[in-house]
């Protein structure tokens, strides 16, 4: 019978990986706890209005990536109407809406973490779902909170042993000046529109900022073109000018990249993406996120700035593989092992251990002893508590696996005995 395999563009979490998911998920929580960081969860889906008008149409993830799902007696019309969440961002910012958030006392710090659906072509570090790991701050202007965050994601590549991680980081303007960018990118693309890919032309009259997005634009015209930062209104120079100084004082890497532009509509003023030096790329951003001032209003609220950030943790443990990272050992395993069907003691014992705190694998089958001990060594346990006579006097046999040393020691002692480094 042909095996079922899982669906193109998504990934198993196998063992191996899970130390690196692990360190990923527990300084992501912590660093939440530390930036005072509240949790928040919202539904993986949602009507694809909210998507269409959040992110904008004309975005990828909605143009071309939606995740449509319906109901399990789905009409079409229910499928024309929910998608799987593309980001994480539209959804919390339509609960912060929904629930009246805005009166609590502000600003509101808030994150989540969670898979996210993009129905993309799969390829290397691009899926169809993949985690974030998302922060957002919804009513600060700002500049410091733009360089906290920045801050904070550089924090937390470095804490999970990532080096070589660079902001960079760019101003896209607001509704004030970036009419006028529009128009000189316009100005500067339609003499040449026959080098523009298919894209590119479009989005040139709907969306001109996403040609520069464009990995297949002609490097000639992209270095020729027109810099957001050189068409900044006075409002929005002085807000990068400020991020940009905060950074350098804090020591945070970063690097102005003149071609970030960022793939969602809704991004206003301080753009900004991680990538690992050398490893360039869009495709390689390990993170990316900015400001979205005018998204709330959008989305029906009143004006209220926010900025946020999203980290992809399947591209984040990948460079992590690449870099060889370290990753702290698991504490010592231990396996139980006794004579015959004596399982009630073993299990009793296994219990008493798991309550002292340490990780255990009792044995369950009736087979030789030394058989049981070659097993537990395979399965990676350090240590081999054996459960025999000596255990109506509270006692057990202790063996250390890697040197083949054995002890008898009180049950209650095992737990100090394998902490201590052989
Ligand atoms: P984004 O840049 O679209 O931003 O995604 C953030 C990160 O998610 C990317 O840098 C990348 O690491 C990862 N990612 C995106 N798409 C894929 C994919 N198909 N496969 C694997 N990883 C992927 C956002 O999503 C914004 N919501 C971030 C944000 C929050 N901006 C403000 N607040």
């Amino acid at each position: 019978m042909p095996t079922i395999t899982a669906p193109r563009g998504t990934r198993d979490l196998l063992p191996e990986e899970a130390a690196a998911w692990n360190r990923v998920e527990a300084v992501a929580r912590d660093l939440s706890r530390r930036y005072a960081f509240e949790r928040i969860e919202t539904p993986v889906f949602e009507r694809v209005e909210l998507f269409a008008r959040g992110l904008g149409e004309s975005s990828d993830a909605v143009e071309k990536e939606m995740f449509r799902v319906g109901g399990a007696r789905g009409t079409d019309e229910e499928r024309a109407e929910w998608a799987l969440r593309p980001e994480p961002t539209a959804g919390i910012v339509r609960a912060y809406l929904q629930h009246g958030m805005h009166v609590r006392p502000g600003p509101l710090r808030l994150t989540t973490t969670g898979p996210m659906f993009r129905y993309d072509r799969p390829q290397a570090g691009r899926y169809r779902q993949f985690a974030q790991w998302d922060v957002e701050v919804l009513g600060d202007p700002g500049p410091a909170v733009d360089a906290e965050l920045v801050e904070l994601a550089h924090r937390f590549y470095a804490e999970i042993g990532l080096s070589g991680v660079v902001a960079h980081v760019n101003s896209i303007g607001d509704a004030e000046c970036r009419p006028a960018y529009r128009r000189a990118l316009v100005e500067h693309f339609r003499p040449h529109v026959e080098r523009l890919t298919a894209d590119s032309r479009r989005r040139l009259e709907v969306n001109p900022l996403r040609v520069l997005d464009d990995k297949a634009l002609d490097p000639e015209l992209a270095a020729t073109a027109p810099r957001s930062i050189d068409h900044l209104c006075d409002a929005c120079r002085e807000h990068v000018t400020a991020v940009l100084g905060l950074l350098d004082e804090l020591g945070v890497r970063h690097e102005v990249d003149h071609g970030l532009v960022r793939g969602l509509d809704y991004y206003t003023r301080t753009a900004f993406e991680f990538v690992v030096e050398g490893r360039e790329g869009q495709q390689q951003a390990l993170g990316g996120g900015g400001r979205y001032d005018g998204l709330v209003e959008l989305l029906g609220g009143r004006p209220t700035p926010g900025i946020g950030f999203g980290i992809g943790l399947d591209r984040t443990v990948i460079a992590m593989a690449e870099q060889e990272v370290e990753l702290a050992a698991a504490g010592p395993l231990v396996a139980v092992v006794g004579f015959g069907d004596d399982h009630a003691d073993r299990l009793r014992v296994a219990a008493a251990l798991r309550e002292a705190g340490l990780a255990v694998r009792p044995d369950g089958s009736a087979r030789k002893l030394g058989k049981q001990l070659e097993a537990a060594a395979k399965a990676g346990a350090g240590w081999a508590v054996i459960v025999g006579e000596e255990l109506a006097r509270g006692q057990v046999g202790l063996k250390d696996l890697a040197s083949g040393e054995q002890r008898t020691v009180a049950l209650g002692e095992v737990a100090s005995a394998v902490a201590k480094p052989a």
